[in-house]
């Protein structure tokens, strides 16, 4: 039985998000709805989430000591990373002492926070299919890599990115000789912390890319329980997602292939909660990328295509209450851009673009833009992707962030 509290009582279920962007947002307001107390961490004061929790606290999350001081002051029932760069050494420390459960566990966490651990696990210890790879430390280890000994090296076309790194970040493709050396400075550059390990990953040509929501909850008779959204088809540019719809059309047997894979990560990585596994698709085959073990940008159409969004699904599977991963409808999402760096830039265009039909919108409310900084999503459902996916641009085009 599952048992919840009274927000600012003595009896409260107190849950902590370390990291309150756009998507900590939206799972905040899914827990808010549920009568959860939480507590919205991050690196900056006004975050989004911070915004719609009731408390809100700014910590360097990735400082072990001022991790270990703010959780244990809180003493939150869940501790829910939204975010990669924490102390999750910290994490596994307060997990393995029962001060806290962390979602979906400390290992977790650690293992995906950066792009070694995962890759490693996938490719060695579960023998999933992933392109090429080596870690290299140095513009020579990196030449080294591509060139290897009789030409069993990752070869041209291949891609460089930092090993602590998101949303395109310090990522580039190498075409030839002449690229390396400006991908290992982009590298370098890019990265959020400052060593300097790369991954070089060959290039997968694949035909479309999918991420495949996954979702470990408790079920009827107390066991954990695996349940498959419908695949999410997207558009990354230099790395970074700028459009996804819902549902992906593909193969059958594709379609079973990326759930074997998916479940073999997660059933690894284990506890409750939602992933989101990134898989390349060619024909029928299917490599395994990277897999975020909470809820994934792409997954934000699920906001207007599915009875509960990624986000009720993620906060649902770590309370331990059931889910429904079914579609309602088709739909799409567009990335609205700041288009400029400014604090507290304003929205021209809302109404213009909430008169497209089907269409809703999330603008984040974050205090600082950046050219590239993503402020806002538009949505859009429709009777097929295709529409939705117009429909989505056309909305994320009409609204104008304003410098003032
Ligand atoms: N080995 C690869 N082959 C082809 N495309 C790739 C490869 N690795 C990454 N990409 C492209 O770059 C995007 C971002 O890479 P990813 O590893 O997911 O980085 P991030 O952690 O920043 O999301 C992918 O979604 C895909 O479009
Ligand atoms: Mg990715």
């Amino acid at each position: 039985m599952t048992t919840l509290g009274t927000p600012l009582s003595p009896h409260a279920t107190k849950v902590m998000l370390l990291g309150s962007g756009e998507l900590g947002k939206e799972v905040l307001i899914a827990l808010q709805r549920l009568g959860v107390e939480t507590i919205a961490v991050d690196r900056y004061d006004n975050a989004p989430g911070q915004q719609v929790a009731h408390h809100a606290r700014t910590i360097t999350m990735s400082d072990p000591a001022q991790l270990k001081a703010l959780i244990e002051a809180e003493r939150p029932m869940l501790v829910v990373p939204e975010i990669e760069a924490i102390a999750t050494p910290m994490l596994e420390e307060l997990e393995a002492a029962g001060t806290v459960r962390v979602i979906p566990t400390a290992r977790a966490a650690r293992l995906t926070m950066d792009r070694e651990g995962i890759r490693r696990l996938a490719a060695e210890t579960l023998g999933l299919p992933t392109s090429p790879y080596q870690f290299c430390d140095s513009l020579a280890e990196l030449q080294a890599a591509i060139d290897g000994v009789n030409g069993q090296g990752i070869g041209y076309p291949c891609i460089v990115k930092p090993v602590m790194s998101s949303s395109g970040k310090g990522q580039s493709k190498i075409d030839g000789p002449e690229d390396v050396q400006k991908a290992w400075d982009y590298a370098m550059a890019g990265g959020r912390v400052s060593h300097g390990r790369v991954i070089v990953e060959g290039f997968i040509d694949f035909d479309y890319e999918i991420t495949q929501l996954t979702v470990r909850s408790v079920g009827a008779d107390g066991q954990i329980v695996t349940n498959f959204c419908d695949p999410i088809g997207h558009v990354q540019v230099s790395g970074d997602y700028v459009e996804s719809w819902q549902p992906m059309q593909m193969h059958a047997a594709a379609l079973e292939r990326a759930r074997e894979v998916s479940k073999a990560v997660t059933d690894n990585l284990g506890g409750q909660g939602l992933f989101g596994v990134e898989l390349f698709v060619k024909g029928e085959q299917v490599w395994f990328s990277e897999v975020s073990p909470r809820p994934h940008d792409t997954g934000l159409v699920t906001l207007c295509t599915q009875h509960q969004s990624e986000f009720e699904l993620h906060a649902r599977a770590i309370l331990g209450l059931p889910v429904d991963t079914s579609l309602r409808n088709p739909g799409a999402s567009a990335v609205i851009y700041g288009g400029a760096d400014a604090q507290g830039m304003v929205f021209d265009g809302v109404d213009e673009a909430l008169a497209i039909p089907g269409t809703d919108l999330r603008l984040f409310g974050k205090p600082e833009s950046f050219t590239k900084r993503r402020m806002g999503v538009a949505l859009a459902r429709a009777e097929d992707t295709d529409t939705a996916r117009s429909n989505a641009k056309l909305a994320a085009s009409k609204v104008k962030p304003r410098v003032v």
